[in-house]
């Protein structure tokens, strides 16, 4: 009996022996398995970086402006294969001058502006933006239907109400100084574009002063060129520009002049919004042609 149950103590030992270097033969099949399928992980992680820089060459461009009379020419003048509305305002997605564009006009003042362009970035992914629109002429060489580019932007209305009047901050701005910057490369090619549609006379690049007001006052345009040497005044390029840099997305401002924001601007606005919207959207349609 004791002999037996050392034979059979034996033989379970060795099934057991058996039983556990097929089991390590498995873990080395299995390590194989795992390494072939992170080698074909790795092809297939190469295969999607291609994947994302052709995706980023074909993501599109944003169009943004405030008011309808803006968008119109451009709307016109594209295909739209869709329009997405989002928080009551349209994205329309399509072609412009062969190139992928969501259009979209925002709303008037600094938090549409600012609302739309972060739906452009992070519903439409665009590749860059382009603010397009009207504004009234600061500078004294810049005069009505007159184009500016800008440089950089300010927000001339944010600050402290003190005992002492208005204390403009430049804490709402990108740079210690309050301004906030545009791209380079874009804003050079919406200069040469609006260079080729107007001429070098009625062009300008210098800074834009952004508020929620309608500048109708010689003072306040005094003020303006004073305290941020300030070329031209809107209600939305600076909160366009400061979400995109925020976003670390391309972006430039370009502005017809209306009116001259002094005490008859609503009048020449009146008279001469259409054409100057039409006319900065012309540029913008140029500029495309150019990319
Ligand atoms: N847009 C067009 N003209 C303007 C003005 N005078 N002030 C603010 N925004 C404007």
């Amino acid at each position: 009996m004791k002999k037996m149950s050392r034979a059979f103590l034996s033989a379970v030992l060795t099934v057991a022996l058996l039983l556990s270097l097929a089991a390590c033969s498995n873990a080395d099949n299995h390590s194989s398995t795992v390494s072939s399928e992170s080698v074909s992980t790795a092809e297939t992680s190469s295969e999607a970086s291609s994947t994302v820089s052709d995706a980023s060459e074909s993501k599109p461009i944003g169009i943004i402006t405030a008011m309808s009379n803006e968008l119109a020419m451009l709307l016109e003048k594209a295909e739209i294969s869709e329009t997405k509305t989002i928080g009551g305002v349209d994205y329309n997605i399509g072609t412009l001058e062969g190139q992928d564009v969501v259009l979209v006009q925002g709303g008037i003042g600094k938090s549409m502006a600012a609302a739309g362009t972060t739906v452009l970035i992070n519903e439409f992914d665009v590749k860059s933006i382009i603010f397009t629109g009207i504004a009234g002429g600061v500078g004294d060489e810049v005069q009505v239907l007159d184009e500016v580019i800008a440089t950089d932007l300010v927000f001339h209305d944010y600050g402290n109400q003190t005992n002492d009047g208005f204390v403009w901050d430049a804490a709402a701005g990108v740079n210690e100084d309050g301004t906030i910057p545009v791209d380079e490369e874009l804003s050079k090619k919406a200069y040469e574009a609006a260079v080729s549609v107007l001429g070098e006379d009625h062009v300008f690049q210098g800074r834009i002063a952004t508020g929620d007001q309608f500048v109708a006052s010689a003072e306040y345009v005094t003020y303006l060129q004073e305290e941020f040497d300030a070329i031209a005044c809107e209600m939305e390029g600076a909160a366009v520009a400061r979400i995109a840099a925020q976003y670390e997305v391309p972006c430039c401002v370009i502005r017809a002049m209306s009116d001259k924001a002094d005490g008859a601007a609503h009048d020449t606005y009146e008279n001469f919004g259409d054409t100057a919207a039409d006319n900065s959207a012309s540029i913008v349609l140029a500029m495309l042609q150019s990319m």
